[in-house]
């Protein structure tokens, strides 16, 4: 499994459930690395994208507390186990953690490699 983010110099990744910047040539690069693979985020990043779509071309799992949660085109698991379950049908090298915060924390210690952009804004 992979995780995925950008923070700034001291790595913080978001505010008002918005990224603090967004950077073009980062958001690339993050669509490059994640395309046709499978992105696991927190509900609350999944309400941060535009319209609350899920993202394109990826198979997105989205995790909440909220049974009654439904999103076209993302996959809603409520625990660790059920997460695991999901996960178990993709290799592992094709899984990222995409955020936000409570995500990263729950599946960093699972993670095999983090691809991190370090914003050095002022
Ligand atoms: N810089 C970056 O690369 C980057 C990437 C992604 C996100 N972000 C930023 O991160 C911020 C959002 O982070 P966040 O931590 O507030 O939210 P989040 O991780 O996106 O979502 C949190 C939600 O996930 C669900 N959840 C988390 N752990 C769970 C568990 N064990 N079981 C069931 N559901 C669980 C809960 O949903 P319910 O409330 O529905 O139960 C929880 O409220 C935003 O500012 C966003 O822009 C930054």
């Amino acid at each position: 499994m992979n995780l995925i983010v950008a923070v700034d110099r001291n790595w913080a990744i978001g505010k008002d459930n918005s990224l603090l910047e967004s950077i073009p040539d980062d958001m690339k690069f993050f669509r490059e690395t994640t395309t046709g693979n499978v992105v696991v985020m927190g509900r609350k990043t999944l309400e941060s994208f535009p319209g609350g779509r899920p993202l394109k071309n990826r198979t997105n799992i989205v995790l909440t507390n909220n049974r009654a949660f439904e999103r076209e085109g993302a996959i809603i698991v409520h625990s660790m186990d059920q997460l695991d379950d999901v996960l178990a049908q993709f290799d592992s090298d094709r899984i990222f953690v995409i955020g936000g915060a409570s995500m990263y924390r729950l599946l960093l210690n699972r993670c095999d490699t983090a691809d991190i952009t370090k914003i050095h804004n002022e």
